[in-house]
Order: C-alpha cells, then sequence, then structure tokens
C-alpha cells in the first residue's frame, strides 16, 4: 500500500540537498522549479545554473537521494532546465551578498580567511608541491581551502591536483572555481588552450590575480592559498597591495646558497609590511630503501632562513617543517594525487601535516591582536 507523500516533505528533503559546487541549499540558491506530488510520485522541475552544467548528474542523483529517503516515496522523476540570464544574475547577487560590484571579499577588514601566499627566493624549490598537499592536508583536518594559482606563466595547480575541469561560469563576473580533493582552485590554466604560453605584462598579470580574488565565488574559506611564482616580482607585490592582511610562507631547501636567496624573498615583506608566518624546508635528507639517509641538498638552510628573518623583521618566524626528499611526493604529483592523500604515512606527508596543524587557527585568534583588556 502506498501512502501520499506531503509537498512540505519533499521541500525539506530538497533542503538537504547542496549545490556541489556553490555548497548551499539548492533551495536557497532558487534551484527549484517547481515540486508536483501526486500520491506517492513525486516529479521535480530543478534550475541548472548553465545549460552544460558539470555537476548536474550528481545534483540529479543526490536529489534523488534525498528524496528517495521520505518514506513512502513511489516514483521520482527529475527534470532539470537551466536558468535564465535573469535568473544567474539574481543568483550572482546572491552569492555576493548583495554587493553590486565584485570585490575581493579577503581583503576586508572583517574577513576570518587565512591567506598564505607560498614564495621562495628560487625556482623549482617546491612551492607548488606544498600548496596542493598542504591544502589537501587542510581539508582532512575538515577546514575549507582554496587555492589561487598565482603562477601565471608557470601554472601547475590544476595538474597536482589531477582536475582538468574548467570554471563554471555563470557570468563574466561570476566564476564557480572547479573541486578536486575537496579544494576550490583557479588557475590561468583553465583558461587557455592546451599548454599554450600565457605571454603578459605586469597590469595584466595584476588584474588576473585580481579577477581570481574578487570574480570567483570562494564562498566562506578557512584558508587561501596563493601559489606564487619564483622570486620577488609583480605577483609578489600584486598579493600584498590585494590582500595586504596576507602572510608568507617561504620555501626554501636546506642548501645554503638556497637560503640566502629564501631569505631575499622573505624579506620583501618588511617592505610590503606583511607577516611572514613560517619557513618550510623541502627536499631534505632522503631516507634510502636500506633505512640510511642522504643529504642530497646539504642541511640547515630552513633554519638559517628562519633565523635571519626573524631577525630582519623582528617577530618571531617558525622554522615549520622539514620535507624529505621523496618519490612518491613528485609522482603523486605527476598523477593528480597529493601525497598527503596518497601516502599519510609518509614522512614527506608527516612533515606537511605538521605544518597544517600548525596553520589551522583562524585569522580571528588572539595572536598578535591587541586584546584591549581594561584593568579593573
Ligand atoms: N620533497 C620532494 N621530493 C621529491 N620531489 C619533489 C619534492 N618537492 C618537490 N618535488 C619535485 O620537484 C619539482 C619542482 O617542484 P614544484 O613544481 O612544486 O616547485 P615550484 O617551487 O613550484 O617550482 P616553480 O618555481 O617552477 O613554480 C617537481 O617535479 C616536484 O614533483
Ligand atoms: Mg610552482
Amino acid at each position: 500500500m502506498t501512502s501520499a507523500i506531503s509537498e512540505s516533505a519533499v521541500r525539506d528533503a530538497l533542503g538537504r540537498v547542496d549545490d556541489p559546487e556553490i555548497g548551499r541549499p539548492i533551495t536557497e540558491l532558487g534551484m527549484v522549479k517547481d515540486v508536483t506530488v501526486s500520491g506517492s510520485d513525486v516529479d521535480i522541475e530543478l534550475y541548472l545554473t548553465i545549460a552544460g552544467c558539470p555537476m548536474k548528474s550528481t545534483i540529479e542523483s543526490n536529489t534523488r537521494a534525498a528524496v528517495a529517503d521520505i518514506a513512502g516515496v513511489g516514483n521520482i522523476s527529475i527534470s532539470m532546465t537551466p536558468m535564465s540570464d535573469q535568473q544567474r544574475k539574481e543568483l550572482k547577487q546572491k552569492l555576493r551578498g548583495g554587493q553590486a560590484e565584485p570585490e575581493i571579499p579577503f581583503a576586508k577588514p572583517d574577513s576570518t580567511t587565512r591567506v598564505f601566499a607560498v614564495a621562495s627566493g628560487k625556482g623549482g624549490v617546491g612551492k607548488s608541491s606544498m600548496t596542493v598537499n598542504l591544502a589537501a592536508a587542510l581539508v582532512q583536518k575538515g577546514l575549507k581551502v582554496g587555492i589561487v594559482d598565482a603562477d601565471i606563466y608557470g601554472h601547475s595547480v590544476p595538474n597536482l591536483l589531477g582536475c582538468t575541469d574548467g570554471p563554471t561560469v555563470l557570468d563574466d563576473e561570476m566564476l564557480l572555481p572547479p573541486i578536486s580533493h575537496g579544494i576550490k582552485h583557479i588557475s590561468i590554466g583553465q583558461f587557455v588552450e592546451g599548454n599554450a604560453p600565457v605571454v603578459w605584462r605586469g597590469p595584466m598579470l595584476h588584474r588576473a590575480l585580481q579577477q581570481f580574488l574578487a570574480d570567483v565565488f570562494w564562498g566562506d574559506l578557512d584558508v587561501l592559498l596563493l601559489d606564487l611564482p619564483p622570486g620577488t616580482g609583480d605577483v609578489a607585490l600584486s598579493v600584498a597591495q590585494l590582500i595586504p592582511n596576507a602572510e608568507l610562507l617561504i620555501v626554501t631547501t636546506p642548501q645554503a646558497a638556497a637560503a640566502e636567496v629564501a631569505e631575499r624573498a622573505g624579506s620583501i615583506s618588511q617592505q610590503t609590511r606583511q607577516r611572514v608566518a613560517g619557513v618550510i624546508e623541502n627536499m631534505g635528507a632522503m631516507v634510502m630503501p636500506d633505512g640510511s639517509t642522504m643529504d642530497v641538498f646539504g642541511t640547515g638552510g630552513g633554519q638559517i632562513v628562519a633565523d635571519r628573518l626573524g631577525v630582519i623583521l623582528g617577530h618571531e618566524v617558525p622554522l615549520l617543517a622539514s620535507v624529505p626528499l621523496d618519490p612518491t611526493l613528485r609522482s603523486g604529483g605527476d598523477a593528480g594525487t597529493p601525497i598527503v592523500l596518497d601516502s599519510p604515512e609518509s614522512p614527506a606527508a608527516q612533515q606537511i601535516q605538521a605544518v597544517a596543524d600548525k596553520l589551522a587557527i583562524r585569522s580571528d585568534s588572539l595572536v598578535g591582536k591587541n586584546l584591549n583588556l581594561g584593568v579593573n
């Protein structure tokens, strides 16, 4: 025997279905066009943000699963049509929190997102690898994390995350970033054909970065990581200008000569007045199959950089970790699966998890804030 289902039970169930790209219930986003109930059968019409929405089948199966949970439900049919331009415009307004113009949410004084720009003096020291692994480790701790691939010429984040999706374009001022391993990310690599080079001058790099920060719907992130190009160039300065409260994470190898260059990269924070949250030493001693270790790049560089920056900047700069050289870290990057997910027990992954532990506090923590405690 089948019993009648109430429309409100169906709408309640739909309220538990999140749009996967936006992370809010489809009922709140104006995505439920109509619900018709006849007896125990349910007919649901949904709006999709765009016609070719990559999440179409996920939304459909999540909707079906939520409605199937209603006791006594019979046939469930779901149809989907794209939103009109007007509806997309309204959704954009809603996602922006009523703001008419795009703005950088992370630059607002009340933002609780911690922003870390991952920088280095030299190229190839592992910034991008550290960025994606740190992001994955933070997601595993339950945080909401985004990555901006700020290395416009040398973009690599989508590959390291094994993601070939582009953003969903609501309109030219609102992009929904792809999500891979739970990490929202945006990269110029999602906008160029194949492996075409990007040949832009400083102002265009600045504009691209601004769009990545303001026109992308990031939602309420706990942590945003920016993977910078090597050195102290235009992009590092743009970041300082666009998000003055961004902190720097300096990546260096253990080599003394590299330490000197890394120190230079860190010390630009003196001019930009950014905090250096710490130093990550990467490519440390490799553990050989017989259990012995091999210092390919020497030792001690990370501590040298941390100590010297501490003196220059006048605040403690911790050495957050020393991540060993590990072929699995490299192969994980090539395969698009960060080592912290693939081999969480490896020494390299554990060092990166230790960095995540140290950084996983929100910016509304009391660190460095004047508490204004009156004595009474
Ligand atoms: N700890 C490690 N063990 C083994 N290989 C590593 C390690 N860290 C990084 N690599 C490898 O070193 C190479 C450079 O790393 P990555 O691209 O992360 O550096 P980068 O600093 O972002 O480089 P660029 O300056 O070009 O942006 C990659 O092939 C990466 O897989
Ligand atoms: Mg890189």
